[in-house]
């Protein structure tokens, strides 16, 4: 139990990576890939993959969220409560919630957008302290 603990917590953070991934494919298609001429073939590979990406992006952050839970259920049972983990739980809980107001409104807002930024911005910092510390 207590490996399976770990191990979904890096299950947990994977996911969370791929979920972030969506900002740094779509950089790396304004600055570099939409200056390719439009028959090449790793544009081509590159765009099927953002599409993917970006279609999927809820589902790698709802996925991310239940393995945390399976995380935090195995961690708090068996290791120990930790505040760091609280810490970063509630704010996924945060960046999630104004991830689905943003999917779920007609109109986009930059504002929203900053807001679910951000979150996930402050999720990452409580990440890494969580991480280091493991208190
Ligand atoms: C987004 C939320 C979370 C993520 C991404 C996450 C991820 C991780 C990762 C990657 C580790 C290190 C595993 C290793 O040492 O190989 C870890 C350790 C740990 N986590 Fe979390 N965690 C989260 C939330 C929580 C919560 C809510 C709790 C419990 C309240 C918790 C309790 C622990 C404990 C006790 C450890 C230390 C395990 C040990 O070294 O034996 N985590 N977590
Ligand atoms: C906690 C997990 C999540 C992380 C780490 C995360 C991360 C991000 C990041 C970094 C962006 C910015 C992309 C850009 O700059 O264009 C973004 C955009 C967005 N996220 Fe999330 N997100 C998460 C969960 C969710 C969920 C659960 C939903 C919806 C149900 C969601 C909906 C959106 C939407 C609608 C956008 C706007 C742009 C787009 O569609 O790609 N996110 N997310």
């Amino acid at each position: 139990m207590y490996l399976l603990g770990k191990a979904l917590g890096v299950i947990t953070a994977v996911l969370y990576c791929v979920a972030i991934l969506n900002f740094f494919i779509k950089w790396g298609n304004r600055k570099w890939i939409m200056k390719l001429p439009k028959e090449n073939a790793f544009r081509g590979y590159y765009q099927t993959a953002m599409k993917f990406l970006v279609k999927n992006h809820r589902f790698f952050g709802f996925g991310a969220a239940l393995v945390m839970v399976a995380h935090m259920v195995l961690q708090i049972l068996f290791q120990w409560v930790s505040i760091t983990g609280l810490v970063t739980a509630g704010l996924a809980v945060v960046a999630i919630i104004l991830g689905i107001i943003m999917f779920k409104s007609k109109k986009r807002s930059a504002f929203m957008l900053w807001a679910h930024r951000s979150a996930v911005i402050a999720l990452t910092v409580a990440f890494i302290v969580h991480l280091i510390t493991k208190r």
